[in-house]
């Protein structure tokens, strides 16, 4: 067993149940690339300054590079009693390169180490998802456009409402993981600060040059306090946040899929591919996807919530405690990722049922808010338009018939605004047709967006693409 880097404070070795208890290799091992790139920027950076000599440097980084190499291709050995990743890859190189291989680890300490590694590490997580953001939101596009001419009913308290545009529909999550999105590259501004160089806590007394080794690792800046960037983790707090918001979008998504997807609303058909079945019941299909996106937001909403207890109530500067932070990291970066990856491929998928959808269309009043708006255009005070129309919606349905099935007589004595010309504004059409306002599912207003939007994620709609074919 190699002896551990600080062994002359110790007399003895450490009890084989502490090193049990408290190793972070098994977690952090994810980690190795960006330890070691870490590890070749901050010698490189010794050596400019002088600390390393460049023959010693060379030697490093090729000790460096090999141990990389025998960790990607499953030689290396993992040893709890190393600990953790930086122990590791730090005793693999004193193990080839000797006295050499012990002045690594000048002018840093494993707290400031472990911050930049995990920053690296978030840095690249964040444009993952960002990535797989933007995949998501042209899988929108495409289906806004593929549905183009569905119309859905609106809902609020999940009860009928209004009619809205299926493309309208899709594009409310287009903005939404846009924010997403937004929050996302924002939130990695203030990931992609170097904490290197802040050593354990204080800074180093040696002649180092931070802005080398940050420019190196990407870094758009070094932090300003050592004590803070040494046992700050807001950026892995935050950054789990802007996932737990993407979980929680695609959990109400994923609620409303399994929701159209029963018999009982019929609004939409899964590909056979993307569901399972049941291992009692032969007819059933089940949603499964769409649920387990729905109940992993619990482990994204976990997650956020182990990390603010875990630094709740912490002192300056690093605790022990910050070892914690790794599993919830990992694990919600992995799920966001996946639920993405899942949601971009059952929304290119599914088919609005279109025929369903439209049967179904006069049940439930969705013309009556543009009734009442109508009667508003015609000097009608909203309140008391509001009134008529409440009453015209109860005497129809007494009857079980349609607003548009009522008389012109009805209407009139309702209420003397109300002549027969009021009749062509109902219907689901005329009232989609009737809206104007900005952001509204009026046509004009949800074909600008989704061209804007088909424009900037690169979306060709499938009539574009064969017009070309003609052309
Ligand atoms: N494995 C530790 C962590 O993840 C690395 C830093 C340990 N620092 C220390 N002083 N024990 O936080």
């Amino acid at each position: 067993m190699a002896e551990k880097p600080w062994g002359g404070r110790f007399e003895s070795s450490t009890d084989r149940r502490v090193e049990r208890f408290t190793e972070s290799i098994s977690l952090d091992r994810r980690l190795f690339e960006h330890d070691i790139r870490g590890s070749i920027a901050h010698a490189r950076m010794l050596a400019e300054v002088g600390l390393l000599s460049s023959d010693e440097c060379e030697r490093i980084v090729r000790g460096l590079t090999e141990i990389q190499a025998e960790i990607e291709n499953g030689t290396f050995v993992f040893d709890i009693a190393r600990e953790d990743i930086h122990m590791h890859v730090e005793s693999a190189l004193i193990d080839r390169l000797g006295d050499i291989g012990r002045k690594l680890h000048t002018a840093r300490s494993r707290n400031d180490q472990v911050s930049t590694d995990l920053r690296m590490w978030v840095r690249d997580g964040l444009d993952r998802i960002g990535s797989r953001l933007v995949d998501l939101q042209a899988a929108c596009v495409e289906a806004a456009l593929v549905h183009r001419d569905v119309i859905l009913p609106g809902y609020t308290h999940l009860q009928r409402a209004q009619p809205i545009l299926a493309s309208h529909y899709y594009l409310a999550y287009v903005e939404k993981f846009d924010r997403d999105r937004d929050r996302a590259l924002d939130c990695r501004k203030r990931v992609n600060v170097s904490p290197l160089g802040s050593a354990a806590l204080a800074g180093t007394t040696l002649p180092i040059d931070r802005s080398i080794s940050a420019r190196l690792l990407g870094f758009d800046s070094v932090s300003a306090n050592s004590l803070d960037s040494s046992s700050d983790r807001d950026f892995a707090v935050e950054s789990v946040f802007v996932l737990t918001m993407i979980a929680e979008h695609l959990a109400g998504w994923a609620e409303e899929w399994v929701i159209w997807s029963t018999k009982e609303f019929g609004f939409l058909k899964l590909p056979d591919a993307l569901c399972t079945g049941s291992s009692i019941m032969p007819q059933k299909k089940n949603p499964d996807v769409l649920e387990l996106i729905r109940g992993r937001s619990a482990r994204v909403v976990g997650a956020l919530s182990t990390l603010l207890v875990l630094i709740k109530g912490l002192p300056l500067a690093y605790n022990r405690d910050l070892q914690e932070d790794k599993a919830p990291v990992f694990d919600a970066f992995d799920t966001v990722e996946s639920c993405l990856e899942l949601a971009a491929v059952l929304v290119r998928g599914a088919r609005l049922n279109h025929k369903n959808i439209m049967s179904r269309l006069d049940e439930g009043y969705l013309d009556a808010t543009t009734l009442m708006e109508a009667l508003i255009e015609r000097g009608i005070p909203q309140r008391a338009a509001h009134e008529v129309v409440g009453k015209l919606v109860a005497a129809c349905e007494r009857r079980g018939v349609r607003l548009v099935d009522l008389d012109d007589s009805e209407f009139l004595a309702a209420h003397p605004g109300l002549d027969g010309s009021i009749k062509s504004k109902l219907g689901v059409e005329s009232a989609i047709a009737a809206f104007r306002s900005e952001g509204s599912t009026a046509p004009a207003e949800v074909d600008r967006r989704l061209n804007y939007w088909s424009e900037k994620l690169g979306v060709v709609s499938n009539k574009d693409k064969n017009t070309d074919k003609v052309s």
